[in-house]
């Protein structure tokens, strides 16, 4: 049920292959597996279990088991909160080995993996850690003749789905939340990078969380993923992905009425005004767009820059790109950006590409493949101009390095340009008018706006979209919103 693994950084561990239930590793019902990638060498890391419909079954039949027993139902706030913080801490001990799993199999940079991803995984868990104790009803005063008040309880077992653009945070901005607030979970990872998240569930049982608390599984969308959210033994499905298979979960979870959490796609613009620091916003336009192989549901992928300012603009940007974007093997120092995460994802990307060729946009910067020693899939990082929004380099979320640069003249126009988008996820400005910053953030169609950076995104802080971008939030204290129900509780006085 294991493998020794050893990475191109020496580091050596061993890594389980099982489905996760109960607290034990065990192989999927009728033994299927499927192949994790390493995106930069295109070979294969090892095979892991993919759940069947009966596994799901299992997972769920342990989660709801778990719900209801009192190693887990008695415990106070504070007990829950103390598990989730021994969690973290083996999280915190485990970083290089965790960093070293991400950046193998999904190819991002493993100096990030080690200073961002990991230790997000341990400041999400004590966050939710310490509002465990602290996240409670209400007494509502309507006078002597009734005493009334709310408690919150958990939802019961959450399905939740994850992506592989970061499989590990991910992972931890669902877990966080169900567990201070006491539900159970069947945790699906995505079949690109199953890897990292199953090295943490040994930490689980490490940590002491009682059998069935936390189930993690594998399994493809379309089995493991549509049992999950169709189970009827399943209280809430928490999803993180596209936008398109958001809409298919959304009509599955809907036989059973589940409470739902989505977080899907964005095509978040950037303004850039002529009163902004325009080297400022140049470095954060490549952050925004560039960071994670472009893979960020928040990207800021359609630059908009107002034309007194435009040139400078470009050329500043263009020169970050150039100095910044370092394309090479993720194990590197001096890397920045590795490979896209699978095949199927580079194939995606360059389709974008060849499409904002085809309609017309000017390539200034890369627009090709950036293969290392002949392998992995890279893509160079791109940078569009003379881009209309009718075009879909514009309209589409690529999930990858690109970007697209497009002029406008008023502040009116830059509003009607962000907001020409069915997506509304994240957006940025700069400008150093305090004024207009506040009012362009209010009249920008999305959950989040960034005013002079861009997705410097906190987990205490809350994070979701409108529009096609999503439903409710997740992270700060909005976060819990989503995993307890208010129960009202009214006690007559006149007996
Ligand atoms: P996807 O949305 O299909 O997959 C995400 C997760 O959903 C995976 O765990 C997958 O197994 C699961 N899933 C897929 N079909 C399902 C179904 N019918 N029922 C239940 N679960 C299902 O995304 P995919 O195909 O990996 O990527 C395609 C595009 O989606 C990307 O190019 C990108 O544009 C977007 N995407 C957005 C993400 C975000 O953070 N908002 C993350 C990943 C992808
Ligand atoms: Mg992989």
């Amino acid at each position: 049920m294991e493998v020794q693994l050893t990475a191109p950084n020496g580091k050596t561990w061993s890594q389980p292959l099982g489905l996760f239930i109960n607290n034990e590793f065990v192989k999927s019902s009728n033994e299927q597996k499927f192949a994790s990638i390493n995106p930069t060498t295109e070979e294969e890391i090892c095979s892991v279990f993919a759940a069947t419909t009966d596994d799901v079954d299992s997972a769920v039949a342990a989660a709801r088991k778990a719900f209801k027993d009192a190693s887990w139902k008695s415990l106070s706030g504070t007990e829950r909160g103390a598990l989730m913080l021994k969690l973290a801490d083996l999280v915190t001990q485990n970083a290089e080995i965790l960093a070293t799993i991400e950046c193998l199999d999904n190819g991002k940079p493993y100096s990030v993996a080690l200073t961002e991803n990991v230790p997000e995984v341990a400041n999400v868990l004590r966050y939710y850690a310490g509002y465990a104790d602290k996240n409670f009803g209400q007494v509502i005063d309507v006078g002597p003749a009734k005493f009334a008040y709310t408690v919150k309880e958990p939802l019961g077992v959450c399905g939740q789905i994850i992506p592989w653009n970061y499989p590990l945070d991910m992972a931890a901005w669902k877990l966080g939340p169900a567990l201070c607030c006491g539900n159970t979970v069947v945790l699906k990872l995505a079949e690109q990078t199953p890897l990292s998240m199953l090295y943490v569930a040994k930490l689980v049982k490490e940590a002491g969380f009682p059998p069935g608390v936390v189930n993690i599984i594998n399994g493809h969308g379309r089995e493991a993923g549509a049992a999950l959210v169709q189970h009827p033994h399943v209280d809430k499905v928490a999803f993180t992905g596209s936008t398109a298979t958001g809409k298919e979960i959304m009509k599955m979870a809907s036989a059973t009425m589940k409470n739902i959490t989505l977080e899907t796609g964005g095509k978040s613009p950037l303004v850039v005004f002529d009163d902004a620091d325009v080297g400022l916003a140049a470095t954060w336009s490549h952050i925004g767009i560039m960071s994670n192989q472009g893979q960020i549901c928040t990207a800021t992928s359609r630059l908009l820059v107002q034309e007194d300012v435009y040139d400078k603009f470009v050329e500043s940007f263009k020169a970050k790109v150039q100095e910044l974007s370092v394309v090479g093997d993720p194990f590197e120092e001096s890397t920045f950006q590795g490979p896209q995460v699978t095949k199927a994802q580079y194939e995606r990307v360059l389709g974008y590409i060849q499409s904002g060729k085809e309609e017309g946009a000017t390539v200034m910067l890369g627009g090709e493949p950036a293969p290392q020693k002949g392998k992995g899939f890279f893509v160079a990082p791109t940078v569009f101009t003379n881009v209309k929004p009718s075009m879909k380099i514009f309209r589409e979320e690529i999930f990858g390095p690109c970007v697209a640069i497009v002029s406008f003249k008023t502040e009116e126009e830059a509003i009607e340009l962000a907001n020409n988008t069915t997506y509304g996820l994240g957006a940025a400005l700069f400008t150093r008018d305090l004024v207009r910053a506040h009012r362009v953030a209010r009249e920008i169609e999305a959950g989040m706006v960034w005013i002079n950076s861009s997705n410097d995104s906190d987990y205490r802080i809350p994070f979701g979209g409108v529009k096609q971008s999503g439903i409710g939030r997740e992270l700060g204290e909005a976060g819990l919103a989503a995993y307890s129900n208010v129960k009202s509780i009214h006690v007559s006085m006149t007996a």
